[in-house]
């Protein structure tokens, strides 16, 4: 019974959690080009949303920055995983900038999808997050005919040319759950609109989602590892709280965690987004190992086995060195 139970401490950890195949290819991306130019080496914009990783690449000798004017002429710049509109692929030739593109590939289907539906006249309402870099990049390939749906309740003010002849995409990281609401209700609106050719939300997204609401009903607490600005991790506190979790809290690392939290909880889950280090959550379970929560069982719901290959621009130079 519960009350039997209320005195052990354990701990569920997700499985899958952590890196993906694009943050993973990112951050080495960065990390060889180190080895190989020798710092500095420019990265416009973080190259994965999360603080540690930043830091950490920062403290080898990568200069993050925001925009191409800030990346000396003739340098090497690195674009995020989060993928970059075509005019910013053009400033950076205007500058004579040496690019490596570690936008993720998922992203860049999406990227493809945009293109192809806008080639054939039709208006994209693209599902995503006001400012979110993926949405800035991938509405730049088609600015006139791409329309930003924040959401279920942005679906109400969309605007387009012909109800007829349109077609929906998404952000790669959002709420499956969230998504299917607001793709009903854009049906709704517009029952002629065409599916994106598969799925945009990608598998990193959508395995996390399902390993969190695995564990979310049993947890008082859930701990997501992520930063405040990482749209994966942030939806990872949402979906286990609509999945049925006590609370739930995202920290950028173990400190971060008031002690407070612990009252009352007998289970606590644990997880983290698609950009964060395994060696953050180590340091979350060691903290809960001090309170007391030291029996930790690992709840796997998928096996993740997708690599991808490094930018082909620095694989090139790679073999020619
Ligand atoms: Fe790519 Fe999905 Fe990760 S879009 S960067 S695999 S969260």
């Amino acid at each position: 019974s519960a009350s039997a139970d209320a005195s052990r401490k354990r701990v569920l950890l997700a499985a899958p959690r952590g890196y993906c195949a694009g943050v993973d290819r990112a951050v080495q991306t960065v990390e060889r080009a180190l080895e190989r130019y020798g710092a500095p080496v420019y990265v416009r914009k973080q190259i994965v949303h999360n603080k540690h990783v930043v830091k950490t690449l920062e403290e080898r000798g990568a200069v993050f920055v925001e925009e191409n004017e800030e990346v000396p002429q003739g340098s090497i710049v690195i674009f995020s995983a989060h993928g970059v509109a075509p005019e910013v692929h053009d400033q950076a030739s205007q500058r004579r900038l040496r690019t490596i593109d570690a936008t993720c590939p998922l992203v860049t289907k999406v990227h493809k999808e945009a293109v192809r539906f806008a080639d054939e006249g039709y208006d994209i309402l693209l599902i995503g997050h006001e400012g979110h870099e993926e949405v800035i990049g991938t509405t730049g390939e088609a600015p006139e005919h791409i329309k930003l749906v924040d959401g279920p309740e942005g679906v109400a003010q969309v605007e387009v040319r012909d109800p007829s002849k349109v077609a929906w995409l998404s952000q790669t990281t959002l709420s499956v759950d969230e998504t299917e609401q607001t793709v009903a209700k854009l049906r709704e609106r517009f029952p002629q609109m065409i599916d994106p050719p598969s799925d945009d939300i990608c598998y990193a997204t959508q395995n996390r989602q399902v390993a969190v609401k695995r564990i979310a009903p049993q947890s008082d607490l859930v701990i997501v590892v992520g930063s405040t600005n990482s749209s994966n991790s942030v939806r990872l506190v949402e979906v286990a709280l609509e999945a049925g979790a006590g609370s739930a809290y995202l920290v950028d690392r173990a400190d971060e965690i008031d002690p407070s939290w612990f009252e009352g909880a007998s289970t606590v889950g644990l997880t983290s987004g698609a950009s964060v280090p395994e060696e953050l959550v180590q340091g979350v379970l060691a903290l809960l190992a001090e309170h007391g929560y030291t029996d930790v069982e690992e709840v796997r719901s998928a096996q993740e086995k997708l690599l991808f290959a490094l930018p082909h621009e620095l694989r090139r130079n790679l073999k020619e060195s």
